[in-house]
């Protein structure tokens, strides 16, 4: 028993100072997923030991006092609540049973099923049509006056249009940032120097919660209404989803993706949904929220001091976690550009195991502050590549030592000299096709579908290829013998025969994808296209000097000078010469 209460007391404490991170100064330390187990842990506990639940446990209260003394205070009329969450289908059902159960209905009641959007919730007061007044949630009953702020928003209107508004009309809802916006901003800071935000919530809430207005106004944020507050003056309709379509006619932003819903099957269809839409709302969501729609029965049921009844957050799998970072891999890429890649220790993310991580560029290991050994915050996004977002400041492990990451000053891949390429933040192998690494990824892109289109030869087959020293490039896969082929891994006679032949078919093409095919940095289809019908023959588009070839639709500075460089090479101009003239590639 005593242990549990040290238990309790430690998480109190814990948590209370993520909260005060996290609401307050909004430098969270740790990410949402472990800020949940924690609360989870503590909740468990109190549950199974309620004489040692305090009403200031962080369980019991919402956790965002105020920066006192720097916004004015505005207390909310009615409390802006938090939502209790389930995770899974069990715990979504457990509470539309108990729904059910306190409104003893015998007919199914109608769900209004929303967006669970990640920002920052806000109270907006109308009086007579007009903004008067923006707060936060802050503690749920005292938040702060961020009015000056939120006129900066251009989609908050600062008069509402149209009939029937009461006199006297609060609107709730959350404040957000786009993937595309938190970009550009996190892409201006690293420049000038300034803070980069973790993630857009916490960008959004920065923003927001930024005392002068003229840094908000250059903040791209955006806001939906999500429910109704006080008001006085004129009736409103009695169901949330006609309070929400009220809100859209006078002029405030909706979502369009709301929904009612009148069965737990049909509300457990829109959660997966949804979840297959995430990755294309372009803004962060973390779940769904399910509201009982009948604004009478939403009164009948009632709220806890902490949250709604009458609601619920059904939460998505994280995509964030910490884990370790064990030691940091470079990579060569086709084109030599050497990328840092993070090994990890092993962690699930939403289902699925993640051992490595991009890391972009050197650049990206100063801007984390990263080292070996630090405990780091993965973020795994639907299909994009994991990344780290951020080091765990506090030592958790603190007897660890950590190691520097040093850059090598040999490619990985050949030995050659790296070159600092400072305009595109890149190294690169100066190797060329010398380089094996390079070699392989080469090839590969010389074979790929907007390429040559060369059936039947996969990455597979290419790396043994190399590895065993029949090909070192493109061309040398023209030269390639029944009996070369038949010595590889699963390859059978018949096979061999059909790569045989895919090469053969694969040499009428067109000039467009001989361009692309030889893999130039920065040279990319559309690019290739205007090459080819701007020099039209090989000859002319080999003879170009830089001057000539920057002034191609698409090719800007940096391409002209790959593209030079490359068809300068003596060894890349013999391969295009063996392609052309020995091999007999035409178009
Ligand atoms: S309703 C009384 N609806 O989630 C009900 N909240 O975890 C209170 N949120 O503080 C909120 N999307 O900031 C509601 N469609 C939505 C929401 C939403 C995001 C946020 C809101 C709230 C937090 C609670």
């Amino acid at each position: 028993m005593e242990s549990v209460q040290k238990t309790i007391t430690y998480l109190k404490t814990l948590l209370r100072n993520y909260q005060y991170q996290y609401y307050v100064i909004n430098e969270p330390e740790i990410p949402d997923v472990e800020y949940d187990r924690l609360m989870e842990t503590l909740r468990k506990l109190e549950t199974e030991n309620p004489n040692l639940l305090t009403q200031d446990s962080p369980t019991q209260c919402v956790g965002g006092a105020s920066l006192s003394g720097i916004f004015k205070q505005v207390n909310h009329k009615i409390p802006m609540l938090s939502l209790d969450t389930v995770s899974d289908e069990n715990g979504y059902l457990a509470f539309h049973q108990r729904l059910k159960k306190r409104l003893n209905l015998s007919r199914d009641i109608t769900l209004c099923c929303e967006l669970k959007l990640d920002g920052l919730a806000v109270s907006l007061l109308y009086i007579n049509g007009s903004l008067v007044r923006a707060s936060t949630r802050g503690d749920g009953l005292i938040g702060e006056d961020i009015t000056a702020n939120i006129r900066t928003i251009g989609i908050i209107p600062k008069y509402l249009i149209g009939n029937n508004i009461p006199a006297y009309l609060e609107v709730r809802g959350e404040v957000f940032m786009s993937h595309s916006g938190f970009k550009k901003i996190n892409q201006a800071a690293y420049r000038d120097g300034n803070k980069i935000f973790s993630n857009p919530r916490n960008a959004a809430s920065g923003s927001l919660r930024n005392l002068d207005p003229c840094i908000t106004a250059k903040r791209p944020l955006t806001f939906m209404c999500y429910g109704l507050g006080f008001f006085k003056g004129r009736s409103m309709p009695c169901s949330h989803i006609a309070c929400l379509q009220y809100f859209k006619a006078w002029g405030l932003p909706v979502s369009d993706y709301t929904r009612l819903c009148y069965s737990s099957e049909e509300v457990i269809k829109f959660y997966h949904n949804t979840e297959i839409n995430r990755p294309f709302f372009g803004f962060d969501i973390d779940g769904i929220v399910i509201k009982v729609d009948d604004l009478e029965l939403q009164r009948k049921i009632g709220s806890s001091a902490h949250a709604p009844r009458w609601a619920v957050a059904f939460k998505f799998l994280a995509q964030e976690a910490i884990t370790r970072l064990n030691n940091v891999e470079f990579q060569v890429g086709r084109t030599g550009v050497i990328t840092p890649v993070a090994q990890l220790e092993p962690i699930r993310i939403a289902g699925v195991l993640v051992s490595r991580a991009t890391l972009h560029n050197m650049y990206e290991i100063d801007r984390l502050g990263l080292k070996i050994g630090d405990n780091v915050v993965i973020r795994r996004a639907g299909d994009v590549i994991p990344q780290i977002i951020s080091v765990v400041k506090s030592n958790i492990n603190s007897n660890l030592v950590l190691k520097s990451i040093t850059v090598p000053k040999k490619c990985p891949g050949c030995g050659s000299e790296i070159k600092f390429i400072s305009g595109e933040a890149a190294t690169r192998c100066t190797g060329g096709l010398s380089c094996p690494a390079q070699r392989k990824s080469a090839i590969r892109h010389f074979t790929s579908r907007k390429a040559l289109n060369i059936n039947g030869i996969g990455k597979t087959i290419i790396d043994q290829l190399v590895d065993k020293g029949y090909i070192n490039n493109p061309a040398d896969l023209f030269m390639l013998t029944i009996d070369q082929l038949t010595s590889l891994e699963g390859i059978g006679q018949k096979s061999a025969q059909n790569i045989i032949d895919a090469l053969s078919i694969s040499k009428k093409t067109t000039f467009t994808r001989f361009i692309y095919a030889l893999g130039i940095s920065k040279i990319g289809l559309v690019t290739a296209e205007n090459l080819a019908s701007h020099f039209v023959t090989l000859n002319s588009l080999l003879s170009a000097d830089l001057n000539t070839l920057s002034s191609v639709r698409g090719i800007g500075r940096a391409a002209a000078h790959y593209l030079k460089e490359f068809l300068n090479d003596v060894n890349n101009r013999e391969i295009i010469r063996v392609l052309v003239v020995e091999v007999g590639i035409y178009w």
